[in-house]
C-alpha cells in the first residue's frame, strides 16, 4: 500500500469516527480464536411497537469499514447473505447483534450495524452503532533464526526475530542470559540483531524473547564463529645438547576443531628434510618431537595449525643444538695463487663457538712459527700472505670448542697455480659524450680461463650495461648515471684480480653535491658542500632554504657566487630550525637536489649580561680606621675575578638611611681610600663593589664608622651634607 493510500484510509477512519460520534460507538475486545458479539439493538424507536415480533419489516446489514460489500445482510426469513471472508463464522443473535467466531487478527476493525425499515416513510437506513472490534493475541513468531548458527570470522551477521500479536509484541535479545541492548558493535533494531564484522567473542547462546500483555515466547539459538585456529601454547626458543630429545610445543584451539599441525624448518616441511624425515614426530596436540638431536637439527622451526579456514596463524622458535666443534665438507683441492695472498679454508661448525683450530700438513702438526707470513684467522682458516711452493701439500684441520672436538677433517690437497692476469686492463679514465657508445676492455689470461665481471662502485646504475664475450664493458647509450668508478674482476678458482677505471660522461646536467654541512650562529648559517662532477660544463649552485616548520612551497633559493663552494646565509631567526639543500646547475640543466640538512640556529642567551656579575666577587676584608684626616678604608681585591677588574664603586649610608653612591672612580689597583667630608656625630655604613666594565659585583660586607667626637671633616660636604 502506497503512503498516499494509507493516508487516505487513515483520514477516512477519522471521518467515520466523527460521523458516528453523534450516535453510539463501542469497543469490543476478544481474543484471537475466540468469538465476539457485536451488539445491535433492534428495539423500535416508536413507542407503539414493543414486541420484536411486531417489529416492522426490515433489513439488517452489517458493514465493515474498508469492505465494499456488507459482510452480512439479513432480510426476513431468508438465510443471511455473508461475505466470503466471513462464511461460516458470522451469525445474527438476539435480533441484530453479530456473533463473529474463530476470530483472527484480521478481524480487528470498525463494524456498523444498519437497519432499513421497509415500510418506513423516510425510506432510509437507520444508522446503527459503530463498534470497534479489537482482537488481542499473545505473540506468535513470524520470523526466527535457526537454533544453530555458524558465521565466518569477519563476516556480517543478522539475526531477525519477529512476532505477531496484539498488542504489538516487544522483542528483546539476550546473550548468555544478559540483555544486549547497549553494545558498541552489536546493533538491535526492531527485533533484528546485526553486527558488521563478527569477532570470536560473540559466540554464545542467544535468546530472542517476544512478549505482550497476552503472553510471551522465547527462542534460543547457539552461535558459533568459524575461524582459523588460535595458538594457545607457542613453541619456545630451546637450547639442548646433541643426543638429547628436542621437544617444541604448539597447541591451538579452533572452531571447527578439525585441526592439523604443520611444522616447517626454515620454510620447508620437516617431513621433506632428509636429515629429519625419518626421525621427527608431530603429536596430536601439535608438539614436534625430534629424538636424539644432531647438530644439523639446529634452526628455526615454525608451527602452523590449520583447520582450512582463512589464514592460519603461525609461531616460530629457534632450536640450538650444542655439540663439540666439527668440520663440515672440506674441499678435496684448494688452489692458491702463486705470489698472492691465499686461504686454506676449514669449514668449522661449532656451537658453542670455536676456541681454536689445529692444522696438520702432510700428517704433521702445522707449526706456524716455521712459516713466516702464515696465520690461522678467526674463522680457523690458514691465511698465507704470499703463496709459494712451501704451501703445497696435504692439509687437515681439527676444530675445538668448550665441548671438545668431533675429530679431524677430511684432507685437502693444496695446489699452487698462477692467478689470472689482466692481458688488456682498462685505462685509468674514459671521457665520453653522453648518448654515445663506450667500450672498456678488460681481458684476462689464466688457468682455468677466468670469468670477467664488471661492477659499478657505489649504487648500481639504473641505465643498462653489459659485458661482451671478450670481457669488455659496453655502455650504450652512455648515460649520466654511468658516470663514476667501475671495477673489472677476473675470477677463476685460484684467485680474483681486479682493475678499476673512472668513466666521465660529458654533456650532462651536473651531479649531486655531497658532504653538505651547515654551521650556525644566531642569525646566520654557513652552508658548505663538495661539488659533484659538473657534467662537462661550468656549474653554479643555488642554496635552498626554508624554516623547518613551513610547508614545501616556502623553499627560497639563494644564488651562490661562481666558483664558491659555500654560502653564508644571513638574516635568519635565532633559535629556529631551518632546512637547507644545494642544487647544482650548468647550461644543460639542474642536477639533483642534495639531501636536506636540518639545523637549528643558536638561541639568544636567555640570561641578561648582568647575571655575569654574580660571578664577579666583591672585594674582601673591608676595614675602616678613623684617622685624623678622615676615615681610612682598606680592602683586598676579589680572588681570581672571572673578568679583569676595572675599578671599585663606594656606597655609603648615614644613620641607616638610603645607600648612596660616594665614588665610582676608584681604580682597580687601589686597595685603600681616605673618605672625607663625613658629618659629625653620625653613624655611617660603607661598602664597596667590584667593577668590570659595565658589570658590578654584589656589595661587600659593610663597615660601620661613627663620627661621634670627630673633629676633622674637611672637603666635599656637598656629598652628604644635605642628607637629613
Ligand atoms: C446515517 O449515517 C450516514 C453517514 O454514515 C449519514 O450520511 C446519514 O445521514 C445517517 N442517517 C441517519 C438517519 O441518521
Ligand atoms: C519493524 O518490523 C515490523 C515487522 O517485523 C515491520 O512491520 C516494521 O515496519 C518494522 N519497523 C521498522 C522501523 O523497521
Ligand atoms: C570482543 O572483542 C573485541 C576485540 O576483538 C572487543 O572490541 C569487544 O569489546 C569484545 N566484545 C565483548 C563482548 O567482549
Ligand atoms: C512469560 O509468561 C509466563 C506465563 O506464561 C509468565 O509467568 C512470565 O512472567 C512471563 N514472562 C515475561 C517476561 O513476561
Ligand atoms: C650439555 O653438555 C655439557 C657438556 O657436555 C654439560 O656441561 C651440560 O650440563 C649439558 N647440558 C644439558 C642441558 O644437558
Ligand atoms: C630465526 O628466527 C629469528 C627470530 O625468531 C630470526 O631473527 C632469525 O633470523 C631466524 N633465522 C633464520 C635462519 O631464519
Ligand atoms: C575442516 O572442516 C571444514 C569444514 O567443516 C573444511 O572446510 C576444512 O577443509 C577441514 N579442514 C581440514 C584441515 O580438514
Ligand atoms: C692444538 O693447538 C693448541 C694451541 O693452539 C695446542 O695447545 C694443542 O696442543 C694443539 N693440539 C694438538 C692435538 O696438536
Ligand atoms: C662466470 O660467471 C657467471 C655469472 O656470474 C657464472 O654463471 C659462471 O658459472 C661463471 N663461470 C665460471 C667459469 O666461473
Ligand atoms: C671486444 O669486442 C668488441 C665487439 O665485439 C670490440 O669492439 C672490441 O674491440 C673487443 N675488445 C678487445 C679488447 O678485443
Ligand atoms: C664558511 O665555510 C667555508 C668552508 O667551510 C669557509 O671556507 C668559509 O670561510 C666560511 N665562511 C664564513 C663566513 O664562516
Ligand atoms: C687601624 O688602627 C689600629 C690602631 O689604630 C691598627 O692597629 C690597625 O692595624 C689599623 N688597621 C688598619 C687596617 O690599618
Amino acid at each position: 500500500m502506497g503512503l498516499e493510500r494509507r493516508w487516505l484510509v487513515t483520514t477516512a477512519v477519522a471521518i467515520c469516527l466523527l460521523s458516528v460520534s453523534q450516535g453510539v460507538s463501542s469497543l469490543v475486545r476478544a481474543r484471537v480464536g475466540g468469538s465476539a458479539e457485536l451488539a445491535c439493538n433492534l428495539t423500535p424507536t416508536s413507542k407503539e411497537d414493543t414486541s420484536p415480533n411486531l417489529f416492522p419489516l426490515h433489513v439488517v446489514e452489517w458493514v465493515r469499514l474498508g469492505y465494499s460489500v456488507p459482510i452480512l445482510i439479513k432480510f426476513g426469513v431468508y438465510a443471511p447473505r455473508v461475505h466470503p471472508n466471513y462464511k461460516g463464522r458470522v451469525s445474527l443473535i438476539r435480533g441484530a447483534s453479530l456473533l463473529v467466531e474463530r476470530l483472527t487478527l484480521e478481524d480487528e476493525g470498525w463494524f456498523e450495524c444498519r437497519i432499513l425499515l421497509l415500510d418506513s416513510k423516510t425510506d432510509d437506513f437507520r444508522n446503527g452503532t459503530w463498534t470497534f472490534l479489537s482482537i488481542t493475541a499473545p505473540p506468535v513468531f513470524i520470523k526466527k533464526p535457526p537454533t544453530f548458527v555458524e558465521v565466518l570470522l569477519g563476516d556480517s551477521l543478522t539475526l531477525s526475530c519477529g512476532a505477531h500479536g496484539n498488542p504489538r509484541p516487544t522483542v528483546v535479545w539476550h546473550k548468555d542470559e544478559s540483555p544486549i541492548e547497549k553494545h558498541e558493535k552489536i546493533k538491535v533494531l526492531n527485533g533484528t540483531l546485526s553486527l558488521a564484522s563478527v569477532t570470536r567473542n560473540i559466540s554464545g547462546v542467544y535468546k530472542c524473547h517476544v512478549s505482550n500483555s497476552e503472553g510471551n515466547l522465547t527462542h534460543s539459538l547457539q552461535l558459533q564463529v568459524k575461524g582459523p585456529p588460535i595458538i594457545i601454547i607457542s613453541p619456545e626458543d630451546t637450547t639442548l645438547n646433541m643426543s638429547q630429545d628436542g621437544v617444541l610445543q604448539c597447541q591451538a584451539d579452533a572452531y571447527p576443531s578439525n585441526l592439523t599441525y604443520e611444522w616447517l624448518k626454515h620454510g620447508q616441511n620437516v617431513y621433506h628434510i632428509e636429515s629429519l624425515k625419518s626421525r621427527v614426530k608431530i603429536l596430536v596436540d601439535g608438539t614436534l618431537l625430534i629424538p636424539n638431536l644432531i647438530p644439523e637439527d639446529a634452526g628455526n622451526y615454525t608451527c602452523t595449525p590449520t583447520n582450512g579456514i582463512l589464514t592460519p596463524p603461525s609461531a616460530s622458535a629457534h632450536l640450538k643444538v650444542k655439540h663439540p666443534a666439527r668440520v663440515g665438507r672440506m674441499s678435496r683441492e684448494t688452489y692458491l695463487p702463486a705470489g698472492m695472498e691465499g686461504l686454506i679454508v676449514c669449514p668449522v661448525q661449532a656451537d658453542p663457538p670455536v676456541l681454536y683450530v689445529n692444522w696438520t700438513k702432510d700428517g704433521n702438526y702445522l707449526n706456524l712459527d716455521n712459516f713466516p707470513g702464515w696465520m690461522v684467522n678467526s674463522e680457523g682458516s690458514v691465511f698465507i700472505a704470499t703463496a709459494n711452493d712451501n704451501a703445497v701439500g696435504m692439509y687437515a684441520c681439527t676444530a675445538y670448542n668448550s665441548y671438545g672436538t668431533m675429530g679431524q677433517s677430511e684432507p685437502t690437497r693444496v695446489i699452487l697455480k698462477d692467478p689470472p692476469s689482466l692481458r688488456v686492463p682498462p685505462q685509468p679514465e674514459y671521457v665520453q659524450e653522453v648518448g654515445r657508445e663506450l667500450i672498456i676492455p678488460c681481458d684476462a689470461n689464466g688457468d682455468p680461463t677466468p670469468n670477467i665481471t664488471w661492477s659499478k662502485i657505489g649504487a648500481t646504475p639504473r641505465s643498462p650495461f653489459s659485458v661482451l664475450a671478450n670481457g669488455s664493458l659496453l655502455l650504450q647509450p652512455l648515460s649520466k648515471d654511468h658516470q663514476g668508478g667501475w671495477e673489472c674482476l677476473a675470477t677463476n678458482r685460484v684467485a680474483t684480480v681486479s682493475a678499476g677505471t673512472v668513466v666521465m660522461v660529458l654533456g650532462t646536467s651536473p651531479h649531486l653535491v655531497y658532504s653538505v654541512s651547515v654551521t650556525t650562529e644566531m642569525n646566520q648559517a654557513n652552508v658548505s658542500w663538495v661539488p659533484g662532477f659538473d657534467g662537462g660544463y661550468t656549474q653554479k649552485f643555488t642554496v635552498w632554504v626554508k624554516q623547518a616548520s613551513r610547508g614545501k612551497h616556502e623553499w627560497a633559493s639563494l644564488p651562490v657566487p661562481t666558483s664558491k663552494n659555500y654560502l653564508l646565509v644571513t638574516g635568519l631567526l635565532a633559535g629556529t630550525s631551518y632546512q637547507f639543500s644545494v642544487l647544482p646547475q650548468n647550461k644543460l640543466g639542474s642536477g639533483p637536489f642534495s639531501e636536506i640538512v636540518s639545523v637549528r640556529t643558536q638561541a639568544v642567551p636567555t640570561e641578561p649580561p648582568t647575571a655575569v656579575s654574580i660571578i664577579l666577587d666583591p672585594p674582601t676584608f673591608l676595614s675602616a680606621n678613623c684617622t685624623e684626616r678622615g676615615v681610612l678604608l682598606q680592602w683586598s681585591p676579589p680572588e681570581a675575578p672571572s673578568s679583569p677588574l676595572t675599578g671599585y664603586v663606594l656606597q655609603v649610608r648615614r644613620d641607616q638611611g638610603r645607600w648612596v653612591l660616594l665614588s665610582n672612580d676608584i681604580s682597580a689597583n687601589q686597595s685603600e681610600l681616605l673618605v672625607q667630608g663625613l658629618i659629625r656625630d653620625s653613624s655611617y655604613d660603607l661598602r664597596l663593589m667590584s667593577c668590570s666594565n659595565k658589570l658590578l659585583s654584589e656589595p661587600s660586607e659593610a663597615v660601620n664608622v661613627s663620627t661621634i667626637g670627630m673633629e676633622i671633616y674637611p672637603l666635599r660636604p656637598q656629598f652628604l651634607g644635605d642628607h637629613p
